[in-house]
């Protein structure tokens, strides 16, 4: 079989089932108002939930970084990649959501990868063992890669029905004789397709009484939902209480790049010896690491970014509703709004860009079939006049398309 014929007959099938992932060229920098084919145009589908991807502040801490500590370290953490804002990054999470430690990674991605092979895969603590994790349905990808790394006859992988507490709770309890060494739950805090969030306080409880680890994906929170940004625990007021956390800097926290894992000082320190992308992986860029320091402060001593973002979600929902146009009910800045067919999906999305407004929609096999969807991320460094912009857009492609 030759290689690029197989690939270019795959290429085909992605176009023709309409799941070709095209990559649209923004010539600005990211943020309420970005520029696109030399037309300015509102940027309604970026994770920059409290706009610190352009905040001068921001800039201002990456250069610091630059300036102060070089572009690059040339190393992974423990030869010689360990800078001191290594180090006062890592405290800054962990003080930040309430936990003792917390690990750097390049990405979410490599987080939620090295996480779990990291501890199944090794002999610790027996030296026969299986161990178990309970995933729901609608995980992230890099949880799911995550789990696929560790070695199959050591583990049993068993998927709960979305933020469905009861069908975990039913797996746990036919589960309870099953001699595991550990059992994880894994969920993502806040699902970035429906903007729904898992059921903590439930999740807690359970994975007490089954004697469960509780992992969660934090990335579409923090820095987003919760009195103070500290995301879905905060949010289901359960702050403190998660196992283990992993977040990514590449959303709200500055949108560049970078990961963590943060819980207990035992399993971070163990983490620092068997996580492969941590170990093996060249260390965070100082701009990046100086950078997200001052995101966190901005956090901490300025309320009021979360409070717009909450302000202008609250708005751009009810205001859209108005129009007629059906939503996913809920509080996060993720705001799906339901259109039923993929065509319908497409054509607003490239009608509402013609007005000004850049949009991407989700079909299936992303969503189930007939939940095609546009999905709206508001930001905090929207003012009321983008977010009227948008609606109106919105009302004028609507009305035309004949959606409302
Ligand atoms: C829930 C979740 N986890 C992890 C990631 C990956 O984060 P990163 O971009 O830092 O790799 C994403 C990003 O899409 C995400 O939505």
């Amino acid at each position: 079989m030759n290689l690029n014929d197989a690939v270019r007959s795959e290429l085909a099938r992605l176009e023709q089932t309409k799941t070709f992932k095209k990559e649209t060229i923004i010539e600005s920098e990211q943020g309420a108002i970005v520029r696109v084919a030399g037309k300015d145009v509102v940027m309604l589908a970026s994770n920059n939930y409290l706009g610190l991807a352009s905040d001068s502040r921001i800039k201002q801490a990456a250069i610091r970084g630059v300036r102060d500590y070089g572009y690059g370290v040339s190393s992974v953490r423990f030869l010689c990649g360990t800078l001191t804002v290594h180090r006062q990054l890592e405290e800054t999470i962990a003080a930040f959501l309430g936990v003792d430690d917390a690990i750097l990674f390049s990405s979410c991605f490599a987080a939620n990868e090295g996480f779990f092979a990291a501890i199944i895969n090794e002999k610790i603590g027996a030296e026969s063992y299986r161990d178990v994790i309970y995933s729901d349905r609608l995980n992230h990808a890099s949880i799911i890669d995550g789990t696929r790394l560790c070695r199959a006859e050591v583990v049993d992988k068993k998927i709960y029905e979305h933020a469905d507490a009861s069908d975990l709770r039913s797996k746990l309890e036919s589960d309870r004789d099953v001699p595991y060494r550990f059992g994880f739950v894994a969920t993502d805090g806040v699902f970035s397709m429906e903007g729904d969030m898992a059921p903590l306080p439930a999740l807690i409880e359970i994975s007490r009484k089954y004697d469960r680890i509780l992992f969660v994906d934090d990335s579409h929170a923090v820095g987003v939902i919760g009195a103070t940004g500290r995301g879905t625990p905060e949010q289901l007021g359960v702050h403190g209480t998660v196992d283990v956390l992993s977040g990514t800097l590449g959303k709200a926290l500055g949108g560049a790049a970078g990961g963590y894992i943060a819980g207990n000082k035992d399993l971070i320190a163990y983490l620092r010896q068997k996580s492969r992308p941590y170990t093996f992986s060249n260390s965070l860029p100082p701009s990046i690491a100086v950078a997200a320091i001052e995101a966190f402060k901005i956090l901490e001593e300025d309320p009021s970014l979360v409070e717009r973002l909450r302000h202008n979600t609250a708005y751009f929902r009810k205001y859209i509703q108005q129009l007629g146009f059906t939503i996913l009910q809920g509080e996060h800045p993720i705001v799906p709004i339901m259109l039923g067919d993929a065509s319908t999906a497409m054509d607003m999305s490239d009608a509402l860009l013609a007005e000004g407004v850049y949009i991407k929609g989700l079909w299936y096999p992303v969503v189930p079939k007939g939940e095609a969807r546009l999905r709206a991320q508001i930001s905090a460094a929207f003012d009321e006049v983008t977010l009227n912009r948008v609606l109106t857009a919105f009302e004028k492609v609507g009305k035309r398309l004949k959606v409302i």
